[in-house]
């Protein structure tokens, strides 16, 4: 394995790279953690900024998932240098990674499909999957308005979307925010992951509000089958409240969406879960 990790994995090694991860965190969580800090240090393909793995563990902004390292699984980026390039590969492989970009994908395919006038995007991070939307749909008769705490991931995404009047930002905690507006869809992918049940149901509610009669609300969140569990916590640092389609039913009747016909869908990798709640169209 020693050799793998220093010149990086080629595909044929993938399946046994994953094995590794799996096997050694299933087996004894915290000691194959301290034993993958030491082998962090002497790889740059998970401790220098220039690769996936080093970046998300460094943490430049503070948390794990912003928006450059987002933006990096959109984007398929592959760092330089011929280790890293090949730990890049691998980690851009990965289900997770997939499940990523996927995400883009249901949301452009979701937008598409209802053209709804507004939108209300709570954690739009670098706004991808909006500057694509509009690419795809420049004349969409809709507005986006999206809510974001880190000042930076605002700076980012509204220099990709250029000046886009359809596209307003707002920069907001979402735990602090009031609740205000009636949006037909409203569209939150890569925060209710990072919440416990408690913030979860808390947010929920809130965002429940802001729902139009007979509009809807999707939340993403990772499936507690993600594959690359391992990997991301102890190869990436990236921790995730990860769930099941049968736990997101149950927050959502804890939040009071019982009768919002919750369903639970979920992107062709089958790690990123969505799960979408119908307002009823007469008032509740
Ligand atoms: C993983 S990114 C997801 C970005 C985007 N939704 C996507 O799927 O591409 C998470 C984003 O949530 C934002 N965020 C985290 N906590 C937040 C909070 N309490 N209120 C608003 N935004 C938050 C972060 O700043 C970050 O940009």
């Amino acid at each position: 394995m020693n050799d793998v990790f220093l010149a990086g994995p080629e595909a044929s090694d993938y399946p046994r790279i994953n094995d590794y991860f799996n096997r050694a965190y299933r087996h004894d969580p915290e000691a194959f953690s301290l034993e993958f800090e030491l082998l962090r240090q002497q790889h740059a393909a998970f401790n220098s900024l220039q690769s996936i793995a080093g970046y998300c563990c460094a943490k430049p902004y503070g948390y794990a998932g912003d928006f450059g390292l987002i933006d990096r699984l959109y984007m398929h980026y592959i760092g330089d240098g011929d280790t890293i390039a090949r730990w890049d590969a691998f980690a851009q492989a990965q289900p997770a990674a997939v499940a990523v970009r996927n995400r883009k994908a249901y949301f452009i395919n979701l937008m598409a499909e209802r053209m709804p006038a507004r939108v209300l995007n709570v954690a739009s991070g670098p706004a991808r999957d909006v500057l694509e939307f509009y690419a795809k749909w420049p004349q969409a008769p809709v507005t986006v308005d999206c809510l974001e705490y880190d000042g930076q991931a605002i700076r980012y995404a509204q220099s990709l979307l250029e000046g886009n009047a359809r596209v307003r930002f707002t920069q907001q905690n979402i735990l602090t925010w009031k609740a205000e507006g009636a949006y037909p869809l409203v569209w939150s992918s890569g925060l209710f992951d990072y919440f416990s049940d408690a913030v979860f149901v808390r947010v929920l509610r809130k965002l429940l509000l802001c729902v139009a009669p007979g509009g809807t609300l999707v939340i993403g969140n990772f499936s507690d089958e993600n594959p690359n569990r391992a990997f991301m916590e102890v190869g990436m640092q990236w921790f995730l409240h990860h769930r099941s389609p049968t736990r997101l039913a149950v927050l959502a009747r804890e939040a009071g969406a019982g009768d919002w016909k919750p369903e639970v869908h979920c992107e062709p990798a089958g790690v990123n879960l969505f799960l979408h709640l119908h307002r009823p169209a007469t008032a509740i």
